[in-house]
Parts: C-alpha cells; structure tokens; sequence
C-alpha cells in the first residue's frame, strides 16, 4: 500500500522529476527514489520470507501489548499469539478470544508462563515498568527471544542485569523503542549518514508531553511516581536519549539536567477545588485538568477504562470510574513526584553537543528537532522536516501523515518477527546491546537532576 506524501517546495531534484508546483503529492516508492531509500516502508532489504509464523506469547495484555499482538491478526503468516499471561480476568478474556488462545496457554500471573516446557519461540513483555525485569530474565534462562517493551527496567543494575543475561544465553532481546521505525527518524538517520548537510555539530530536541496526556499518565496515571515506576526521563524520555545517540552516532559522554515539578502539588490547590472532579469542585468548569472534561465530555483516553462493547453503558461506566479510580482524582492531591518540565544538555563524542527539553505544558504532541550541521540543517516535527542547504540556499521540505508513534509500533513488529524467524538480531535497529545506552544516559540525568552535577555517561 503506498503511503502518500505532500512535498512543498520543490529541490532541484524534484524540479526534474515534474515540473513541481508549490505542492505535489508523491508516494512512497517516488520518494523512495529520489534518496535512495526503500521502495517500500515496511521493507529492509535483509526481509527474508519466513517458512512459518514466529509464534509468541504476551505478558501484559494492557494498551501496548495488544497494539504489538495486533499485528499477528494483520499478518498471521508472520506471527501467532500462541499464550498470555495478563492478570486484569476482562483484558485476560478479551485478548484470549481476539487470538484464540486455549485456556491451557492462559494464565493470570507471569510467573506460570515459565512454569510450563517452553511453548514458542518468543515473548512479548508489554507489563508496566517494574515488572520488566522478572518475566524479562525468566525468558531469556528458559530460552525464549524477546521482545521488551522500553523502559528496560527500573534501575541501571537491573538493565545491565538483563543486558548480560542476553548476551550470555545468546538470545535476541528487541526493545520497543519505536521511534526508530518511524518512516521520519528513518529518514533523516539516513538524510544525516548520507553526509547532506556535512558533519553534525548540534541538536537541539523537544519532547512536547501536551497538557492531556501529562495529567493522565505522569499525575494521574500509572507513571505518576518515580518510586512506583521509574524517572520520567526514562519512562517517557528513553525514546529521546535513544534518538539522539542513534542520529548522532557518537556516544555520550556527559550530562547535565534541570527540572522539577511546578504545577501539581498541593500547594497549588485552588480554593474550593476537591479531592475528585465529581465531588463538586468550585472551579471544576474552568479547570484545563478537568477529568470530567477529559474523559466525561471530550471522551479521551478511555482505553485506561475497559469501557464495555454497549455504548449506552459508556456514560455510567466513564462516571464510575471517575468516582472510584486516581483518574477522577484532583491533580493537585494525587501522590505524583514526576517533574513537568526537564532540560539536558548533552556532550556527545567529536564535540556534539544536544539540548534536549521535556515539556508537560504544550497544547501539542509529538517530537521537534534542529539539527546543525557543517554543510546544511534540519528542522523537523515528526510530521514534517525542511533540509537547507547552505551552499545553494536550497530548502527541501518534506510533510508526512503517519499514525500513532510515528507509525514506528507495526513497522518495529515486522523488523522483530524478521529477526527471531531468522535468529538474526542484525535485523533490528533496538537490540538490547544499543538500547541499553539510552537508558545510561537517563539515569546519569536523573543523578544530574538530583545532585546539581555534571554527570560521565559510563556505558
Ligand atoms: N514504546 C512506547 O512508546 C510505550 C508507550 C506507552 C507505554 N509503554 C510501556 O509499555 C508498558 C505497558 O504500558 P501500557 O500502557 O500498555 O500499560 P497497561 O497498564 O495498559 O498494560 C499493562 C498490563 O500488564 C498487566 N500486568 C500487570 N502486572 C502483571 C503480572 N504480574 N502478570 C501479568 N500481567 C500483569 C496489567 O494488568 C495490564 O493489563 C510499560 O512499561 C510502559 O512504560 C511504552
């Protein structure tokens, strides 16, 4: 399926492929051939056909784990869910269903997967971040390939743990960090090794969280607390140290950061606020962290609520569980110690220096990035990227739609299934080896943050 891309601007290149207007629509195999890239998106040239599906199963049937098993129903000759381990008894059934999964291979808790002979090839672990690293080690020492989902785990030994279990059972570990499957990133690794804009001397990389999802999954949510889960600059901003390190090719070397939380804490509190947004709140109408406007009215993120399939249910369920759950909570009485804001300056290998800012307070999503090179630069947002060239002057701008994550979640999948189906972890970009660095360098952040320090990236 060709995937349709609006170029405004047209580059020298493209003047003589058409003679270009202020805007043209090409497809992908176009684009493809005016950089040199693959015809074909989901494509790597080391795909090799598999004689027969890898077969997996999931820990943690929750939001992620169903978005990587999905792509089992969408490509069953690739890949078959042949287990689950999921402890929520409604997300355990579902998913069973969804796979046809016998009740044989269904369990509750992780831990009686690997009380059975081993029954597939590899596991899936989407459960939240503190329970990474068991199912993660239990895998590997029963022989099983994994795929993780990032954070690695929650400590620097824990990860240097799994780390070293994968290299000394020699089974491959994928990481799910998926920004690097983004047609996007993709392109401008390759845009940036292809030598056009001459040597990288600095990014600068923004992380926007937006205000919505800030509230939902870093102060009402799962990942509200460190302690519970892990620093917000792993949890969320792994994603951003890893694509750093992966553009810029050079290893990190030291760090430095600043941040904290500003807003959501009981200091903050309004006047006649209350501890949930349903118990009358004074200034429930005009609160931009309203739950009842985010979930009641505008309906966003319900996937947290298991809502039934009879939506003249919806209404009642969405209130109870503003009623009963932290997601009705006040957002300045929750137990929350995530920072809103973060910056990290960054010095890189051959004098690459970064700054990169992690932002709760934007009305937008997704990832901006400036990258200064010696011959040109690139500005981009994950939508869209304009290189310019300093010599000619000339700007090529390129606008690509994708979806969610950058449409990295199903393309990560296929490079995975390859690489277990043919015990070739060169096929994947997110081995555990190079994942690893990321994570380093969030921690030496964190230390950064705490201890007011310039910290060394000792990987
Ligand atoms: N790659 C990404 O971009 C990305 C995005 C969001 C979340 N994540 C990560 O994915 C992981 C899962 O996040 P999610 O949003 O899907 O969470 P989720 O809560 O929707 O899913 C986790 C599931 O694990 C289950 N579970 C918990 N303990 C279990 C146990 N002992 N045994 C079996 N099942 C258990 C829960 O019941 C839940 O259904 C987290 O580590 C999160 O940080 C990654």
């Amino acid at each position: 399926m060709p995937f349709k891309y609006l170029m405004s601007k047209s580059s020298k290149a493209l003047q003589t492929l058409s003679s270009a207007t202020e805007s043209l629509i090409l497809t992908w195999k176009e684009i493809a051939a005016l950089f040199g890239l693959q015809p074909d998106i989901y494509k790597n040239p080391l795909h090799k056909p598999l004689l027969k599906p890898v077969t997996a199963i999931l820990i943690g049937a929750g939001h992620r784990g169903n978005i990587y098993s999905d792509y089992a129903l969408i490509r069953p000759d690739e890949l078959n869910i042949v287990g689950v381990a999921e402890v929520h008894a409604v997300r355990n059934g579902l998913f069973a269903r969804k796979h046809k999964i016998p009740s044989s291979k269904r369990f509750y808790a992780w831990e009686d997967v690997f009380k059975k002979e081993k029954f597939a090839d590899a596991v899936i672990i989407a459960t939240p971040d503190n329970v990474h690293i068991g199912p993660c080690i239990k895998a590997l020492e029963k022989g099983y390939d994994v795929l993780l989902e990032k954070p690695i785990a929650c400590t620097e030994e824990e990860c240097r743990l799994i780390l070293n279990t994968a290299k000394a059972t020699g089974r491959i570990v994928g990481v799910c960090h998926v920004l690097r499957y983004s047609p996007y990133f993709r392109q401008l690794k390759h845009i940036i090794d292809s030598g056009t804009i001459g040597n990288i001397v600095s990014v600068q990389h923004l992380e926007p969280i937006e205000f919505v999802h800030m509230t939902h999954s870093y102060v009402r949510g799962n990942w509200r607390n460190s302690k519970i889960t892990s620093p917000i600059i792993l949890a969320k901003s792994c994603h951003d140290t890893d694509i750093l390190r992966w553009l810029i090719n050079e290893p990190a070397e030291q760090i430095q950061c600043f941040g904290n939380l500003t807003l959501f804490k009981a200091e903050n509190a309004p006047a006649g606020s209350t501890e949930r947004c349903t118990d009358g709140c004074a200034v429930e109408s005009t609160c931009p962290f309203s739950a009842l406007q985010i979930y009641y009215r505008d309906r966003k993120r319900l996937y947290v609520f298991d809502l039934p399939k009879d939506s003249r249910k919806t209404e009642k369920v969405i209130l109870k569980k503003l009623k009963t759950t932290n997601y009705g909570r006040c957002v300045y009485r929750m137990d929350n110690d995530q920072p809103d804001h973060l910056t990290v300056n960054i010095q890189f290998g051959k004098n690459i220096t970064a700054a990169f800012s992690m932002e709760a307070f934007t009305s937008y999503e997704g990832r901006c990035t400036r990258i200064m090179g010696t011959k040109g630069d690139i500005v981009g947002d994950m939508e869209t990227y304009t290189i310019t060239d300093f010599r000619t002057g000339k700007e090529t701008t390129w606008s690509l739609k994708t979806d969610f994550h950058g449409g990295g979640d199903h393309r990560l999948m296929k490079d995975w299934v390859q690489a277990v189906g043919h015990q070739n972890p060169g096929i994947l970009s997110s081995t555990i080896g190079v994942s690893v660095e990321s994570h380093l360098m969030a921690f030496a952040a964190e230390r950064s943050r705490w201890n007011k320090t310039i910290e060394n990236v000792i990987v």
